[in-house]
């Protein structure tokens, strides 16, 4: 393959945000028909370099060089008359239409575009790699999985030659990324060459052939995934060795802090387990069995049917967020673009806005102790930033979600419900949110978390209950934690 000459090379490219070099005289270079895996930490330049290729984004200085055209920027039409495609760690599609008429937006179909010539399109592709999606149904009614599955679909129905993929198994779980899996294998076998970023590495030596690493905007190394593995990679990544096991909790749990008894609501019904001071539940199932559905209801956030929640041993009545935050309990929402944080306000600002009671002494706010809070959580997870004062707007993906974990964490409560916390998190902070997560048990807090990442959620909970289809159906004590036992309740089975 290295013979080949390269479908893509970039050469000396750099790219600057006020105060931050995105990218930094990056040279790398990428094989005709490869799946090339780019990796690095939160914020080392993974996506702005797919937005150069893109043409999404300007660099300030290099060359662009595909298919032996050379260009000092990329124009978008042009990328995409080349079949350059990329698909975003941001959904693109829009919410209103219908899968099929995602997949033809923007794509010539003649001056009569009816709605069976678009179905017809969407169809054969989705029949082309085995997918069951029914092509009129809204986007807003699809699970995020198959939002990504129409997302590659326009791809694909594009004619892409060079196909990116921003950390494309974020919302996905273990069966469902079976399937993108596939996918990518057979698009490969087409000849499509194809950009891959992940922050997991189980995904890299599965399926990649090559994979870059990035590290504070600059180029590391490119490596044949065979001849390397996760240990280096990792020490690649972070320029340092990391251990990767999951840090031991060293406390025992105390009291039930929170117990729900056939909560019901939001779709979801007869929910009945406790949690305990000290100690983590994870919450496991498919992506729709309704487990971030029902910590909603708990949360206040959505209604409640029948049920009831005990805090503490006594009936708790939530109707609200508000409400749900004096009894002490907090959310990390998944959706945290959309739920999480005020993306046109700062860093600072996002993590102590649930905090203004520690901060405030008689309405006055202690502006040197925010910032001190704000600079410990920000050096704590690794939030990559010239300032605790930049907007997160600005901010990479992953460090977007860490300003989100922050926020709940300075919020100190009682209760703190995990959704999906590493994900899209890079190795080094994963291993950070870990030990935050048993310092907080070690304070006596109760940890509710909602993964799709099996072995997180085998390596950090102390029990495991789980969801099928809208329903309990069963928990697992550690003692028997297995990665067939969650899989197989998740499916319905017992
Ligand atoms: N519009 C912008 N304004 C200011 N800074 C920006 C902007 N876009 C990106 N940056 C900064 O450039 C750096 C690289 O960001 P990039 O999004 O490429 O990281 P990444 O490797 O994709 O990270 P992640 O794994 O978190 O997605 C980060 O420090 C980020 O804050
Ligand atoms: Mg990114």
């Amino acid at each position: 393959m290295e013979e080949n000459r390269p479908i893509l090379s970039m050469e000396h490219i750099t790219k600057t945000y006020p105060g931050v070099i995105a990218l930094n005289n990056v040279s790398v270079s990428f094989a005709r028909g490869e799946i090339h895996a780019l990796v690095g930490e939160n914020g080392a330049g993974k996506s702005t370099l797919i937005k150069i290729i893109t043409g999404a984004v300007e660099p300030d200085n290099g060359i662009i060089r595909f298919d032996e055209k050379e260009f000092s920027k990329m124009h978008p039409n042009e990328a995409r008359k080349m079949g350059i495609e990329a698909i975003y760690q941001e959904y693109n599609l829009i919410d209103c239409l219908s899968a099929a008429e995602n997949i033809c937006l923007g794509k010539k179909m003649g001056r009569f575009v009816n709605q069976q010539a678009m179905a017809a399109v969407a169809k054969e592709i989705f029949e082309r790699f085995h997918i069951n999606i029914d092509p009129r149904t809204p986007v807003s009614d699809l699970t995020s999985a198959k939002m990504q599955i129409v997302e590659i679909a326009k791809a694909v129905s594009k004619g892409a030659r060079l196909l990116i993929m921003d950390e494309p198994t974020a919302p996905l779980t273990v069966s469902e990324i079976d399937i993108l899996m596939d996918i990518i294998a057979q698009l490969k076998a087409d000849g499509v060459t194809i950009l891959y970023i992940s922050h997991r590495m189980d995904e890299i030596f599965r399926i990649a052939d090559r994979v870059s690493v990035f590290r504070d905007g600059q180029y590391v190394v490119t490596r044949q995934v065979c001849d390397t593995n996760r240990a280096q990679l990792i020490a690649d990544m972070v320029g340092r060795t990391l251990s990767e096991s999951y840090p031991k909790r060293k406390n025992a749990p105390g009291d039930v802090a929170i117990e729900l008894r056939n909560l019901t609501g939001n779709g979801v019904k007869n929910i009945s387990f406790s949690a305990r001071k000290g100690e983590v539940v994870g919450l496991a199932g498919l992506v729709g069995a309704g487990r971030s559905e029902i910590m909603k209801v708990v949360y206040g956030a959505e209604k409640k049917q029948w049920g009831e929640i005990y805090i503490n041993g006594t009936p708790a009545e939530i109707r609200c967020p508000r409400d749900a935050m004096k009894y002490g309990i907090g959310l990390v929402p998944e959706d945290r673009k959309r739920e999480g944080c005020f993306l046109m306000e700062s860093i600072q600002w996002n993590i102590l806005i649930s905090n203004v009671e520690n901060i405030s002494r008689a309405s006055v706010v202690d502006i040197g102790k925010e910032k001190k809070i704000a600079s410990e959580y920000r050096e704590r997870l690794r939030i990559r930033t010239p300032s605790i004062q930049q907007k997160v707007l600005n901010l990479s993906g992953g460090n977007q979600q860490k300003v989100v974990i922050a926020k709940a964490l300075a919020a100190n409560t009682d209760i703190i419900i995990f959704d999906e916390p590493t994900r899209g998190i890079d190795v080094g902070a994963k291993h950070e949110i870990y030990e935050l997560m048993n310092d907080l048990c070690a304070e006596g807090k109760c940890i509710i978390m909602v993964t799709s990442d099996m072995e997180e959620l085998l390596g950090m909970s102390d029990r495991i209950v789980v969801l099928h289809e809208r329903e309990m159906s069963g928990e697992i004590s550690r003692e028997e934690f297995s990665q067939e036992r969650v899989l197989d309740l998740a499916s319905g089975g017992d």
